[in-house]
């Protein structure tokens, strides 16, 4: 895994899915029967043993931290809860020019001590062989958040805000970039060797308001990890925005299904990993299909080196464990035949 986040040839195709851990896997809803989702993200030992179960029973090639990007939000002023459906909340959302001023910006990760701790018990259970990726949301995904309220369809609040008061979505970014960078390397001094960064939301936007609204925010959080550490920058959603989302940086950009490999590595170049790129709907067919589609991405990778083979979003919780667990071993099989 750290090979291919690299660049590096491997002898083999390593696996690791977003929401590995997740409502889809019993031992999961076990554990959320008796906490909440923010209970458990704040209790780093049971945070920890969620991922290292995941882990184990699926095989998968590295871990990520058990966490939530809406995390930070907190310490940074925004009252935030989760829905019973799991639905994310924030009670106090930013709606005028003004609300940016009671914006926290964080001056480390202390706030977050929990987090680097779920960092620390996770790096203790985890084989050698297998990294441990921390992560963060990108400064527009929070930023999103923050305005919205939640998650949204079509996202008017945020585009109305960041095209009708420029300046200040420009310091909210900023606030929000600069919080994230302590984040981060708190995470990497507590032991995460690769980080993810995740614009889930970006797609909604096209390439010109990206590099006027977007890029120098992620660029400059990108600049501001500390260097040795692998980054996988994933931004799902829109392909168009691919050749920004690199010159914003990461070694490995993730790619969601809306694109083949093939192209997404013409776009990319030789100089960066990729990873992905599998639609997480194929999880809910068949085996012989999901052998199908795995071969086929594996085809396309045609022995590239620097593949990291996942999903192009995360696990649904409709998704049959087993599916789940067949995928991991199809990928290891073909990956190294
Ligand atoms: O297994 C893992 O991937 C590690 C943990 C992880 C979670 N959230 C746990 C979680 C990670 C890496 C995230 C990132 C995250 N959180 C993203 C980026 C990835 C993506 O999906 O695009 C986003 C957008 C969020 C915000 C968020 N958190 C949403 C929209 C939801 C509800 C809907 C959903 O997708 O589940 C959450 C809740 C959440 N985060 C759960 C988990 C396991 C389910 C909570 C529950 O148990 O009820």
């Amino acid at each position: 895994m750290m090979q291919a986040a690299r660049g590096e040839p491997t002898t083999s195709v390593p696996i690791w899915l977003m929401r590995q851990a997740g409502r889809y896997m019993d031992e999961y809803q076990q554990v959320r029967s008796k906490v909440s989702f923010l209970e458990l993200c704040k209790r780093p030992e049971l945070a920890a043993e969620v991922m290292l179960t995941a882990v184990k029973r699926l095989g998968v090639d590295a871990a990520i931290l058990f966490s939530d990007i809406l995390l930070i939000l907190e310490p940074m002023g925004f009252q935030l809860e989760f829905t019973p459906d799991g639905g994310p909340k924030i009670v106090n959302p930013i709606r005028q020019p003004h609300d940016v001023d009671r914006v926290q910006e964080l001056s480390s990760a202390e706030p977050l001590h929990f987090v680097m701790d779920a960092v620390k018990y996770t790096r203790e259970g985890l084989d050698n062989t297998k990294p441990l990726i921390g992560f963060a949301g990108a400064p527009f995904t929070l930023a999103a958040y923050a305005v919205e309220g939640g998650g949204s369809r079509n996202f008017q609040q945020v585009k109305a805000f960041m095209n009708l008061y420029p300046e200040k979505w420009d310091e909210l970014m900023r606030k929000i970039a600069l919080s994230t960078a302590h984040y981060l390397n708190g995470q990497i001094e507590a032991g995460s060797q690769i980080i993810q960064i995740f614009d889930s939301w970006v797609g909604c936007i096209g390439e010109e308001d990206y590099q006027k609204y977007v890029f120098s925010h992620t660029k400059m959080l990108l600049d501001l990890i500390r260097p040795g550490t692998p980054i996988i920058h994933f931004a799902p959603g829109n392909p168009m925005l691919l050749p920004s989302v690199c010159e914003a940086g990461g070694n490995v950009i993730g790619i969601d299904w809306r694109i083949s490999i093939d192209r997404a590595w013409e776009i990319i170049g030789p100089s960066r990993a990729i990873q992905g790129n599998l639609d997480p709907a194929i999880l809910l067919t068949d085996r012989a299909t999901i052998r199908r589609c795995a071969q086929r991405i594996i085809n396309q990778v045609n022995r590239r080196s620097g593949f990291i083979f996942n999903l192009g979003h995360g696990i649904t919780p409709q998704v049959p464990v087993d599916h789940v667990i067949a995928l991991v071993d199809i990928v290891h099989e073909i990956g190294a035949a």
